[in-house]
C-alpha cells in the first residue's frame, strides 16, 4: 500500500498538522484551501497553524532534541535519513504529480529536476551524519584543546512555494544530519508535498517530534515561529522584504539566522559565445519554473554588437515554448503559482512599458481552452532597450519576464552587473576562459555559472551576497548553519595555576 495519496485519488484530500509524531487539527480548528494553479480548482484542505500550534510544535521539538534524538548514534541518524531518501525515490512519481498539481510546474520539471534532487539531498546529508567531527588544536604549554561540533538545537524553518519539496529537503537534511530537531512551515500556496513528506518521515523511523510540519500563513504561523524564544535557529527562504522581518524577529532573542532571499541575476552573453548554447542558456535562465526562481537570469546582458542576431534567435525560440497543461509531458511552462503572483507580473509589464522598454514577445496571458481558462498562465516575455536603472532591471519580478540590457566592454559590464542590491547568482557565456574567470572573481554573487545556468548539486554550496541573504545551503557549508563549535581545554600538567601565588 502506498503511503502517499496519489494525485488522481478520489478521496477528498485533507491534511492535518504534523506535531510530535501525530496528525492533529489546529488548536483553532481552522483550515485553509490550496488551489491547483492550472485550473483554480481546490486541491486540498489543510489545517491552519497559528501561534498556539507553533508553541506545541516547538515544545515537541525541544523534548525530542533533549530526548531520543540526542541519544541516538550518528550512524542511526544517518540510516534514517538514508531510508527517507529511498522512500522518496520509491514514491517519486506520485510526489512529482502532487508537486505539479499544487505548484503548477511542468511534470517534466518535477519528475526530472525537483524529485531527484530532493532524494539526493537526503542521501547526501545522510552520509554526513557520521562525518561531523571536531578537531584538536595545537595550543602551547601543557594543555590539550579540542573542539566538539554540536547541533544548535530546535530549528525553525520557513520555506517558499517555488520548489516546495526541494526547499524542505535543503532545510531539513543538513539540520537533521547534524542532530537538530525541526519545526518546518511550508508556504501557504504549496503545503501538499510537505505534508506527504511527513508521512514518509514517520515511515522512515524518525522519533516523534524530531520533525514537525505546521502549514499556515506567513503573518501568523511564520511570524510566531520566527519570534519564538524557544527556537535556537531560524532558517528562511523567500522575499528580501520578509527576510528583513525575520532578521528583526530573530534579533529580539538573538536567534541564529540564515536567509536565502531574492535575486536579479545578470546572465551575460559576449559576442564570442557559442550562440546556440547562449540562447538556450538565456531561456533556461528565465523561463525555467515559469521564472519563479530566486537565481533566475532576469537581467540578460548582451554585447552590443550581437544584439540583433541574438534577439532574433531568442524571440524565435521563445515563440516555440509550450505554455499549458503542466501534467502534459510536452509542456515547457505551466501556470504561475497564484493569482497574486500573476497580477504582480502583469503590473511589472506595465512598469516596463511606462519606463520605455520595448516588448519583443509575450506580455500577456495565453488563450487556453477548457479548465485551463481559469489558470494563472503567462507567456514568456522579453523586453529590450532596458537600462540597468529601470525598476524592471532592479526589482525581482519572479516570473517569465526577461530584461535585455546591452554593454560595450568588460568594464562597462562588471559595473552594471554589480549595480544591484542583490548578489545571489550570475551566468556568463564566452569562449574566452581568462575573461570567464576574471568575471567569476569580480562579480559579487554566491554562485557563478560559466557557459551553463541553474546547475545544482547537494554537495555544492548555494547562497547569496548582499541583500540576497547570508549562510550557505547544501554541501559541507550547510552544516555550519546547523552546528555550534565548542572548545574544550584540558590541563595535562597536573599542577595548580600559579597566577595568584603558590
Ligand atoms: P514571502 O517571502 O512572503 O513568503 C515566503 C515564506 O515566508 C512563506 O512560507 C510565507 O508564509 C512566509 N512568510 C511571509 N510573511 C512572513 C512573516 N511576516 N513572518 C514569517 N514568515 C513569513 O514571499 P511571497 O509573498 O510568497 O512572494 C513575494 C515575492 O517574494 C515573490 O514575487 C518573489 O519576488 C519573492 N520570493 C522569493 C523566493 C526565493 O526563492 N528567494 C521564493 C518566494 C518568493
Ligand atoms: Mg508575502
Amino acid at each position: 500500500m502506498s503511503s502517499v495519496q496519489p494525485v488522481e485519488s478520489n478521496t477528498p484530500r485533507k491534511y492535518q498538522l504534523f506535531i510530535d509524531g501525530q496528525w492533529v487539527d489546529a488548536e483553532s480548528g481552522k483550515t485553509f484551501t490550496t488551489p491547483n494553479p492550472a485550473t483554480g480548482e481546490n486541491l486540498a484542505e489543510v489545517s491552519e497553524a497559528d501561534k498556539a500550534d507553533i508553541d506545541k510544535a516547538v515544545s515537541a521539538a525541544r523534548r525530542a532534541f533533549e530526548g531520543k534524538w540526542s541519544k541516538m548514534s550518528a550512524r542511526d541518524r544517518g540510516r534514517i535519513l538514508y531510508k527517507l531518501s529511498k522512500l522518496i525515490e520509491e514514491h517519486s512519481s506520485e510526489l512529482a504529480a502532487l508537486e505539479t498539481a499544487d505548484n503548477g510546474k511542468p511534470i517534466k520539471e518535477s519528475t526530472y529536476v525537483d524529485l531527484p534532487q530532493v532524494a539526493e539531498n537526503f542521501e547526501y546529508f545522510a552520509g554526513w551524519a557520521t562525518k561531523i567531527e571536531g578537531e584538536t588544536i595545537p595550543v602551547p604549554g601543557q594543555m590539550f584543546n579540542y573542539t566538539l561540533r554540536e547541533p544548535v538545537g530546535v530549528c525553525g524553518q520557513i520555506i517558499p512555494w517555488n520548489f516546495p519539496l526541494l526547499m524542505a529537503a535543503w532545510k531539513l537534511a543538513p539540520a537533521l544530519a547534524a542532530g537538530n530537531t525541526v519545526v518546518l512551515k511550508p508556504a501557504e500556496q504549496t503545503p501538499v508535498t510537505a505534508m506527504e513528506l511527513g508521512k514518509l518521515i514517520q515511515e522512515a523511523g524518525f522519533p516523534e517530534g524530531v520533525v514537525n510540519i505546521v502549514p499556515g500563513y506567513g503573518e501568523t504561523a511564520g511570524a510566531a515561529l520566527a519570534a519564538h524564544p524557544g527556537i535556537d535557529k531560524i532558517a528562511f527562504t523567500g522575499s528580501t522584504e520578509v527576510g528583513k522581518l525575520i532578521a528583526r524577529a530573530a534579533a529580539e532573542n538573538l536567534t541564529k539566522v540564515s536567509l536565502e532571499l531574492g535575486g536579479k541575476a545578470p546572465n551575460i552573453v559576449f559576442a564570442d559565445a557559442d550562440m546556440d548554447q547562449a540562447v538556450n542558456g538565456a531561456m533556461m535562465g528565465i523561463f525555467f519554473n515559469q521564472g519563479q526562481v530566486c537565481c533566475a537570469g532576469s537581467r540578460l546582458f548582451v554585447e552590443e554588437k550581437i544584439k540583433g542576431e541574438f534577439l532574433d534567435r531568442l524571440i524565435e525560440k521563445a515563440s516555440r515554448i509550450n505554455v499549458g497543461d503542466p501534467m502534459d509531458k510536452g509542456t515547457h511552462m505551466g501556470p504561475q503559482v497564484s493569482e497574486e503572483q500573476l497580477n504582480r507580473i502583469k503590473s511589472y509589464v506595465d512598469v516596463a512599458q511606462k519606463e520605455g522598454a520595448t516588448m519583443l514577445a509575450g506580455g500577456e496571458s495565453p488563450q487556453l481552452a477548457g479548465a485551463f481558462q481559469k489558470g494563472y498562465f503567462f507567456q514568456p516575455t522579453i523586453f529590450s532597450d532596458v537600462n540597468n536603472q529601470m525598476r524592471v532591471a532592479q526589482e525581482e519580478i519572479f516570473g517569465p519576464v526577461v530584461s535585455v540590457i546591452t554593454f560595450r566592454d568588460e568594464d562597462d559590464l562588471i559595473r552594471q552587473a554589480n549595480d544591484t542590491i542583490y548578489g545571489l547568482s550570475a551566468g556568463i557565456w564566452t569562449r574566452d576562459i581568462t575573461r570567464a574567470h576574471r568575471f567569476a572573481k569580480e562579480i559579487k554573487a554566491g554562485v557563478v555559472w560559466i557557459n551553463t545556468f541553474n546547475m545544482f548539486n547537494a554537495a555544492s554550496p548555494f547562497g547569496g551576497y548582499k541583500q540576497s541573504g547570508y549562510g550557505r545551503e547544501m554541501g559541507k557549508h550547510a552544516l555550519e548553519m546547523y552546528t555550534h563549535v565548542k572548545s574544550v581545554w584540558v590541563d595535562l600538567s597536573g599542577r595548580p595555576i600559579g597566577w595568584f601565588g603558590k
